[in-house]
């Protein structure tokens, strides 16, 4: 069954936060000088439960989704994942991934793999090691993240790249990561810096506009826009005319793509949020813990979702991007 929100969007994906903690501190993300020594996580007790999580998921399958993404903080850093994941696996023919920092993926491909994980998302903003070192701001080499998309390859796992550009950070790694990825099956996405949030100091000519990535890469290998997958894709793509493959541009601010948002965002502590520019959410976990039948679960979504009028990129100011939004690292991008 199918549920439409208010401007007839369906609900067709599920991101799952599993922890609101990270081993990296990007600073376009969880900057240290706000997120320091004393930040205070979640309590175990606050997060749902593997069970809790695959129950609330199956809720939504019913409901039409058809993706689940887990995603984090760092979803790797939540103990025994290949456990939930093997539970997400059996609810069906879905489309299930998940998108990581990668500093844990050499050691964890494998078992995610053989757990059912259709495939996942890289974040990656540089080759360049010094470069890299100062956007994860916790000094983790660029070395070991390449080591994990390699490990994930080997598990047979299908890996796209995720890039967020900085205007004056890592402008210059954009050509460098389209030419190491050319000819390796692994789709790179370019993606706009956005105002997540309300820490990372977002200023709008901190944007590097997606027409000005895929100048700067058409330049030097020529492209082709490519039609869209599906409805409600985020990324625009674009092939490489010699064959060596696809690139993605995430033009969020440029570019809004509102209008055909078919996303739910379940943040760690069981909060479901509609829009990733949201300030606040839905407490699926008291609904949950206060013992609801699945058919008052199916209920709490549903009018939450009918409800929904999220179009914030769409709207947009230098104004909105000082709202008190929830982090990124709360729910994951
Ligand atoms: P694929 O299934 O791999 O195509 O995934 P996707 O495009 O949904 O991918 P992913 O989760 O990797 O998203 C890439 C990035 O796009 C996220 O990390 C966000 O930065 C941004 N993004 C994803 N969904 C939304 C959205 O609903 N709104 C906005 N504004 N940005 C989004
Ligand atoms: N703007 C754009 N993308 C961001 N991400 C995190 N913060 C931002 C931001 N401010 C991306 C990460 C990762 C995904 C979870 O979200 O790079 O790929
Ligand atoms: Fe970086 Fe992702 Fe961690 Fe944010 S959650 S600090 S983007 S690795
Ligand atoms: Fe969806 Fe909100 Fe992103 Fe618009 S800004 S695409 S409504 S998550």
């Amino acid at each position: 069954m199918s549920v439409l929100d208010t401007f007839g969007r369906p609900l067709r994906d599920l991101r799952i936060s599993v922890t609101d903690r990270c081993n990296f501190r990007c600073v376009y993300c969880m900057p240290k000088e706000v997120f320091g020594r004393d930040y205070r996580f979640l309590p175990r007790r606050e997060l749902l439960t593997f069970e809790e999580i695959e129950r609330v998921a199956r809720v939504f399958v019913d409901l039409g989704v058809r993706k689940l993404r887990i995603t984090g903080g760092e979803p790797l850093l939540r103990r025994d994942l290949e456990t939930l994941v093997a539970q997400l696996a059996g609810l069906g023919d879905l489309d299930l991934t998940l998108t990581t920092n990668a500093a844990l993926l050499a050691q964890k491909a494998r078992v995610l793999a053989e757990a059912g994980l259709s495939r996942v998302t890289v974040s990656l903003d540089s080759l360049d090691d010094e470069v890299f070192r100062a956007m994860n701001d916790v000094d983790f080499p660029v070395a070991r993240v390449l080591a994990g998309i390699d490990a994930a390859t080997e598990a047979g796992l299908p890996v796209k790249v995720n890039v967020v550009v900085k205007r004056g950070l890592n402008e210059g790694s954009v050509l460098d990561i389209a030419r190491r990825f050319r000819g390796t099956g692994h789709a790179v996405r370019f993606i706009e810096y956005m105002d997540v949030g309300a820490t990372n100091g977002w200023r709008t000519d901190d944007v590097v506009p997606a027409a000005e990535i895929v100048r700067t890469i058409g330049a030097e290998f020529p492209l082709e826009p490519v039609e869209a997958g599906y409805r409600g894709e985020v990324a625009e793509r674009y092939r490489y005319l010699d064959g060596a493959g696809e690139i993605g541009v995430i033009a969020s601010v440029t570019q809004p793509f509102c209008g055909d948002c078919t996303r739910a965002r379940l943040s760690a502590d069981g909060k479901l949020y509609t829009c990733l520019f949201a300030v606040r959410g839905h407490d699926l976990r008291a609904v949950l813990r206060a013992g609801a039948r699945d058919d008052e679960l199916d209920a709490a979504i549903r009018s939450v979702w009918e409800r929904r009028t999220d179009r914030y990129s769409e709207l947009r100011t230098e104004q909105t991007a000082k709202l008190r939004k929830v982090e990124m690292s709360f729910i994951g991008g």
